[in-house]
């Protein structure tokens, strides 16, 4: 089997690592930090920049193949790993992620539907596609943004310039989209171009950050197929090896694509005890070029909720949610808790989609630190 080596130790990286050892897939991985939340459970770990070509290329000597926990290694180093390593998913691929001008660009020429957009240099560009698209208009930092960062709607001309002043040029614009929720479709394809699909979800964001997924989405059939449909020619066009989460805006018109990550995805947690095979081990299946495995739900219904921010004394927690919901599935990354931040999820498989979401949002919501009650 085949060593695979995983750039970046967050919360993607570890629960890559249940996967890897119940498939006997030796992982080893280059940290930001020594307790960085995957370096606490992967025993081969280096601690290095991933964006120093030189670290890249020693880490890339011990590997097979080499996939990521993100999408901020530099694109031009991952040109220069891919002719010594397998790089899953190459680096022509993993850039649609990275840059979201690049991405645009791509799903447009492809025939996909896209928001109105355009790469703007300067607050006057912003009051010319304004002109066509009305405003607010969205802009995005093409690199780099998460959780939102990155992501502002402006209302007028001095907040156009204010986004200028504050992150640069270029920005990529988009037109504000009317959606009636937000949706994501992950799928899962191997070097083969086998190719798989989970069920389409709905993502629920607050300030930006997913708060919620729940298995399936309430929307129309044909949406979904849709929404299915264009993950999976995304990931054939663009030549996707691993697990691509599209996430897109479901609106009276049909699905609209928002923007793409090529990596097991927070819309896909819920796989983990909801789907037959989960988007951990799927996605080590395809970066080592293995069969796929089966992506069909084991339940009606999952309802996956993060917690966000995270109480400081877990232990007395988890004594009396574990004791309140014993179905309560947790997951809890090992990360130092902050306002706002993603430290762990809960999933609730089962019949009721509000049910499910209930008993998700009190278990999260206790493990963030709310008080009893
Ligand atoms: N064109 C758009 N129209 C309406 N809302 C948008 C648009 N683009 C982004 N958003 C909102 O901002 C959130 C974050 O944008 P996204 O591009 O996904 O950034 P991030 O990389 O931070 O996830 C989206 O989940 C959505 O709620
Ligand atoms: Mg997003």
């Amino acid at each position: 089997l085949p060593t695979v080596g995983v750039i970046g130790a967050g919360q993607l990286a570890r629960m890559m690592q249940p996967a890897a050892v119940a498939l006997g897939i030796r992982l080893v991985l280059l940290a930001e930090s020594a307790d960085a939340s995957a370096a606490q459970v992967i025993p081969d770990t280096t601690v290095g920049d991933y964006t120093d070509l030189a670290t890249l290329q020693a880490f890339a000597a011990r590997c097979d193949v080499v996939t990521f926990d993100h999408e901020h290694v530099p694109t031009a180093h991952l040109e220069v790993l891919a002719r010594s390593v397998q790089v899953r998913p190459g680096p022509q691929a993993l850039v649609c992620a990275q840059d979201k001008v690049v991405m645009r660009r791509r799903l447009s020429s492809a025939g996909l539907p896209c928001p109105r957009w355009r790469s703007a240099e300067s607050a006057a560009d912003v009051v010319d596609f304004a002109a066509d698209a009305g405003w607010p208009v969205i802009a995005k930092t093409p690199r780099g943004g998460y959780d939102g960062k990155g992501v502002a709607l402006l209302a007028d001309p001095a907040e156009a310039a204010a986004a200028f002043q504050r992150w640069g040029a270029p920005l990529l614009l988009e037109e504000a989209i009317a959606f009636t929720r937000e949706l994501a479709a992950v799928v899962a394809r191997s070097p083969s171009g086998q190719a798989v699909a989970y069920p389409v979800v709905e993502t629920v964001q607050r300030d930006g950050i997913c708060a919620e997924v729940v298995m399936p989405a309430p929307i129309a059939d044909e949406h979904a197929l849709a929404a299915q449909s264009i993950a999976l020619q995304v990931a054939a066009e663009l030549d996707v090896v691993g697990v691509l989460a599209v996430e897109l805006f479901d609106t009276a018109d049909g699905v609209v694509v928002n923007e793409l990550a090529m990596r097991p995805h927070n819309s896909g947690h819920w796989s983990i005890e909801g789907a037959i095979t989960g988007q951990f081990e799927q996605h080590l299946r395809a970066v080592c070029d293995l069969p796929l495995g089966a992506p069909d739900p084991v339940a009606d219904t999952a309802v996956m909720v993060n917690v966000l921010g995270g109480c400081a004394d877990i232990a007395a927690q988890y004594r009396s949610v574990m004791a309140h919901d014993p179905g309560a599935r947790i997951h809890w990354y090992g990360k130092e808790p902050r306002p706002g931040r993603k430290v762990g999820h809960v999933t609730v498989l089962g019949a009721d989609r509000e049910v499910c979401a209930e008993r998700a949002r009190y278990v999260a919501s206790r493990l963030a630190g709310a008080a009893d009650g």
